[in-house]
């Protein structure tokens, strides 16, 4: 193929590959497309044990899906028992790193042997299936482990990413109607302590319904606990007593018991539970590894997300261990104690497959070539790419500086929603265009359609949406079904609207170009203006304020806040604006934190009184305003926020 800008992978690549040239894949995508049953039956049949087989593969009644129907499987046993009893039980299962540098090897024998004990003393202390736990914790092995004993018992978990505030983790837990709250101490991050239990101690004060919160001691430090409800995690694992301590039988859950509820932010101000259910997900993770990261047995793999979001739940934790691979955990922030920190790692773990976002890659290249340069990264063979789209620049660099040209880049394009990767190459078929994640996997038909949900032309921008279910799709909203149906399915009757806007080139090659709604991604992050602008609203002194996403060079977007404020009010702004962006940080998490807090006389409005967010967010991008403005009931307002612009 001669078209510029294609990078396809080398004949090695191609030959050691799991999915071996366009004509591998394709045969794939044919065999999803003529009958998706049989392909998907025939994947969860070969790659995931069930204790109990289905009767039928799929019960699709939108906007509702049922998979694997009336099969039992367990997520636990599929990461662990199957591996331990297996010539994978002395492999290293979870290879963690602390950020001050302790190292915990745990194989999948002993990592089953921990998760085991953890699920006895949920277990011993009347958890079981059905109920619901939140776990609020730093990166260390105890999350995973928290996460698989959970899971082992059929308690539906929710992770609660550490950098969020003690309000948002109480609406959680109240959401959730969890009754176990599974944290630590603190964590650390750049040496200083991050205190989680001072949090849990705020949030939990609200929230009558959590009977225990067990605390896992990482810091160190001072940490108050309350008798009766707080449990250092050691204590209860030392009072497991008896032969059976070490042993937790996983139990054979219906193929769609809940999993787990990860809370996202959407459209309003309130966050939401997506729902992901068991065997449907499981399979779609476990065989995105196999695809997407032709992930081999000898295999050193590093995500460096975060679990506290979903590439971590399903790119650190469930996929790669379902798979049997060596998943790489790092407590810590990549400056620490210097930018070469990652390429430390790389070299010392002799990491093959890196998977990682725009946003770090922006803000290494920021630090200059010498850093991966002095270390030896040859054991790399494969680079991914997740969160936002990769900008030309970010590809090239990471492709001849990391990869030295000769790493297949994998860019990958889903959602929290999606549960597992949609649309990426599998890369020793598909060559790579940068900037696009080009295809989508088998059994994923994705389309990008006008207002109206009519295709439009190849090369034209519209709406992705996707026809039909697939395995890891989101089952509901917690506590939610009507803004299940309202959010995803009314848009384009009968099918699932991502938000995203797309084009789709001759090639079909999918470009993602960014969110349609008012969510916001920072540093890939998804962040909702509107929860930002009820944080700020709760500030005594602000009367209304109006958030838009500001583009960011490192960040890719930015949170720039427009803030009107009650009568009588002012003062020194600098001071406000510092008091405001704190404020914000306490309210959501410091990841939240606003760039910028503009003061202004009034915000513009529709004549009904919708605040017009998209000439704020062509303000604070291009500094003018084009379009249509015939709606809006104060010109000047406009022409007063353009004007302060210009004279920044
Ligand atoms: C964006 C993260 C372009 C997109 C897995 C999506 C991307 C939102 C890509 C979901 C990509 C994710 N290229 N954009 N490869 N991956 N996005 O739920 O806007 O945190 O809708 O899931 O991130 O973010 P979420």
């Amino acid at each position: 193929m001669s078209i510029t800008g294609i990078y396809p992978p080398s004949d090695e690549f191609v030959r050691q590959a799991h999915v071996q040239g366009m004509e591998g894949y394709r045969e794939l995508y044919r065999r999803a497309e003529q009958d998706p049953e049989a392909f998907w039956g025939d994947i969860a049949a070969r790659e995931i044990h069930w204790f109990e087989k289905w009767k039928e593969v799929l019960d699709w009644k939108p906007p509702f899906a049922q998979w694997f129907v009336g099969a039992k499987t367990n997520v636990s046993y599929n990461c662990l028992d199957r591996h331990a009893a297996s010539h994978r039980k002395n492999k290293v299962a979870i290879l963690w790193e602390g950020e001050p540098g302790e190292q915990r090897f745990l194989t999948y024998q002993e990592l089953l042997r921990l998760v085991s004990r953890f699920a006895n003393v949920l277990k011993a202390r009347g958890y079981k299936a059905g109920d619901r736990s939140i776990i609020y914790m730093p990166m260390i092995p105890e999350l995973p482990i928290a996460m698989l004993a959970c899971a082992r018992l059929g308690i539906t978990h929710s992770v609660v990413f550490g950098g969020f505030s003690a309000e948002a983790l109480k609406a959680r837990i109240q959401d959730l109607g969890a009754t176990v709250v599974i944290t630590a101490d603190g964590g650390f991050r750049r040496v200083k302590e991050m205190k989680l239990k001072a949090a849990v101690d705020e949030a939990v004060a609200e929230c009558p319904g959590v009977r225990d919160v067990i605390v896992y001691r990482r810091t160190g430090s001072d940490t108050a606990m309350q008798a009766g409800r707080d449990s250092w995690w050691h204590d209860l694992d030392a009072a497991l007593t008896g032969p059976d301590a070490e042993h937790c039988p996983a139990v054979p859950l219906d193929s769609e018991h809940p999993l787990f509820v990860l809370y996202t932010s959407g459209t309003t101000g309130k966050p939401k539970g997506i729902l992901h259910t068991t065997g449907g997900y499981l399979t779609h993770v476990t065989a995105t590894m196999k695809w997407v990261f032709d992930l081999k047995d000898e295999d050193t793999y590093w995500c460096s997300a975060d679990i506290g979001w979903v590439t971590g739940h399903s790119y650190i934790v469930y996929g790669p261990l379902s798979a049997g691979a060596t998943s790489v955990m790092y407590e810590g922030t990549l400056d620490y104690p210097q930018f070469d920190r990652w390429w430390r790692l790389v070299e010392k773990y002799r990491v093959n497959i890196l998977y990682t976002s725009p946003t770090a890659i922006r803000a290494l290249i920021r630090q200059g070539d010498h850093w991966p340069e002095a270390h030896d990264l040859s054991s790399l063979r494969l680079l991914g790419s997740v969160g936002e789209p990769i900008n030309p620049a970010a590809w090239e660099w990471y492709n001849r500086v990391i990869g030295k040209g000769r790493c297949p880049i994998v860019d990958t394009w889903w959602q929290t929603e999606t549960g597992g990767i949609l649309i990426a190459p599998m890369p020793g078929a598909v060559p790579a265009k940068p900037g696009s994640g080009t295809l989508p996997m088998p059994g994923v038909v994705p389309a990008i359609v006008d207002f109206h949900g009519y295709p439009v032309e190849p090369g034209h921008e519209g709406f992705l949406i996707l026809r039909g279910p697939w395995p890891g799709m989101i089952r509901n909203i917690w506590g939610d079904p009507d803004r299940f149906k309202e959010q995803y399915w009314t848009k384009v009757p009968g099918a699932y609207f991502t938000g995203d806007a797309a084009r789709c080139d001759h090639d079909g090659y999918y470009w993602i170009l960014g969110r349609v709604d008012d969510v916001m991604n920072v540093s890939g992050h998804r962040l909702s203006t509107m929860e930002v602008e009820s944080a700020l609203v709760k500030h005594p002194v602000v009367a209304e304020a109006a958030v838009v996403g500001k583009p960011h060079e490192i960040t890719g977007q930015a949170v720039c806040c427009f803030v009107t404020l009650k009568k009588g009010q002012g003062g020194d702004h600098d001071k406000l604006g510092q008091e405001l962006r704190q404020w914000v940080a306490h309210e959501i998490g410091a990841f939240a934190r606003p760039e910028e807090i503009r003061f202004t006389d009034a915000l513009p409005k529709t004549r009904s009184g919708k605040i017009m967010r998209r000439l704020l967010r062509e303000i604070v991008t291009s500094h003018t305003v084009t379009g249509d403005v015939t709606t809006l009931e104060d010109l000047s307002v406009v022409t007063n926020l353009a004007a302060q612009q210009d004279e920044e």
